[in-house]
């Protein structure tokens, strides 16, 4: 790429000193002024014009004036402190400082807005479009657009379930997460002698993996071990959502259940308020068993206060990898199609017991006041 700019400019340099070459020459009489070299002076100017288009587009080629590679970003929204962690860790890797120049667009939550924020993208004819799908369906035209453009996909957190024009996805194992709340509630209630699972879940975003996974996780354990499920409705990923459903499971199921699934920690704190307003205990040694998705900072206070029994972790520092993606596609290189973030499960001592995901033994971390601290 190089090779041509610096091509491109010495053709223009030419250009220009043959024209100055011109122009410095004494005027011959207008009368003797042969037509044809008129066209000559003609003939460079253009050739002038050509070569600065042909720069301005090699430098646009080369990665913009600055050399920054150009990425677009589709960021589901601002609905959690999740979310947040994820915006800034992306804000921090795609930095000017790191080559970068990154446009960010916080889709609200809208799949509409998400689907245009793309198409921008490609109006303005960025390196490479990261994509954090809202809804996980729904994609496969916007995606062919993006390729017909020539303009790679890296897609992040959660899954495009409806189409492969992506060039990899990085994120974390939602139906992992699910399964391995459920496993955990298995082999806690058990240690605590409770026999009877009467459960509520707060939904994610329906339709986005995160809740597509993380339900379908639950559920799976929920109906092998024989577990009653008895509502579940859909908080939006927000503090308000999880406490608006909570506020009306609290009336519709008062005294009938004894766990609350929330999928994310903004959920969880929604559901805490409703709980505390309603008079129901929860957390180790209360009537309800609250479990938890993300385990973000905020999350892991509330293990360690004794509110959340259990915090699953969805880890939102994926921008590094992502970067990594990039870095192997300008070396020429192929990116894994998948690449898993790891994820740990969080609880106090007391609620920290053996459990196994799809044979799998897993492990737990206690929350202390390091681990808070060193969270995101
Ligand atoms: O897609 C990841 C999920 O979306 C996180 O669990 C949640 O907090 C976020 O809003």
């Amino acid at each position: 790429m190089k090779k041509k700019l610096i091509s491109v400019l010495l053709t223009g340099v030419m250009a220009a000193s043959l024209l100055a070459g011109c122009g410095g020459a004494a005027p011959a009489p207008a009368a003797e002024a042969p037509a044809a070299a008129t066209e000559a002076v003609e003939e460079v100017a253009e050739t002038v014009e050509e070569a600065a288009e042909e720069v301005a587009e090699a430098v646009e080629d080369a990665g913009g004036a600055d050399g920054l590679i150009t990425v677009g970003f589709a960021q589901v929204g601002h609905e959690s402190d999740w979310r947040t962690a994820s915006t800034k860790s992306c804000q921090d890797v795609f930095s000017e400082a790191n080559g970068y120049d990154l446009s960010f667009v916080d889709c609200d939550n809208d799949e509409a807005a998400q689907k245009e924020a793309v198409r921008s993208f490609i109006e303005q004819g960025v390196d490479y479009i990261i994509i954090d799908p809202i809804i996980a369906t729904g994609w496969d035209t916007v995606l062919t657009e993006c390729d017909d453009a020539g303009i790679p996909v890296i897609v992040i957190d959660r899954t495009i379930d409806d189409s492969d024009k992506y060039v990899s996805w990085v994120g974390s194992d939602f139906l992992t997460e699910g399964k391995a709340a459920g496993e955990w509630l298995k082999a806690y209630a058990e240690k605590q002698g409770i026999t009877e699972i009467n459960a509520l879940i707060i939904q994610g975003t329906i339709g986005s993996s995160a809740q597509i996974g993380r339900t379908d996780g639950f559920n799976e354990i929920a109906e092998r071990e024989g577990w009653t499920v008895l509502d579940q409705q859909t908080g939006d990923f927000t503090e308000a959502g999880g406490q608006e459903v909570m506020e009306s499971f609290c009336k519709s199921y008062e005294g009938k259940f004894n766990v609350v699934v929330c999928e994310n920690d903004n959920e969880a704190f929604g559901a805490m308020t409703a709980m505390d307003n309603a008079g129901v205990s929860y957390g180790p040694g209360n009537d309800v068993i609250l479990i938890s998705y993300d385990a973000c900072t905020a999350g892991l206070e509330k293990v360690k206060a004794g509110g959340i029994t259990a915090d699953f972790e969805c880890n939102p520092l994926a921008a590094p990898t992502v970067a990594g993606v990039i870095d192997t596609l300008e070396a020429g290189g192929t990116p894994e199609a998948q690449i898993l973030v790891p994820d740990n499960w969080y609880a106090l001592a007391d609620a920290i017991v053996d459990f196994s995901v799809d044979g799998n033994a897993q492990s737990m971390i206690e929350v202390t006041d390091e681990v808070i601290e060193a969270q995101y």
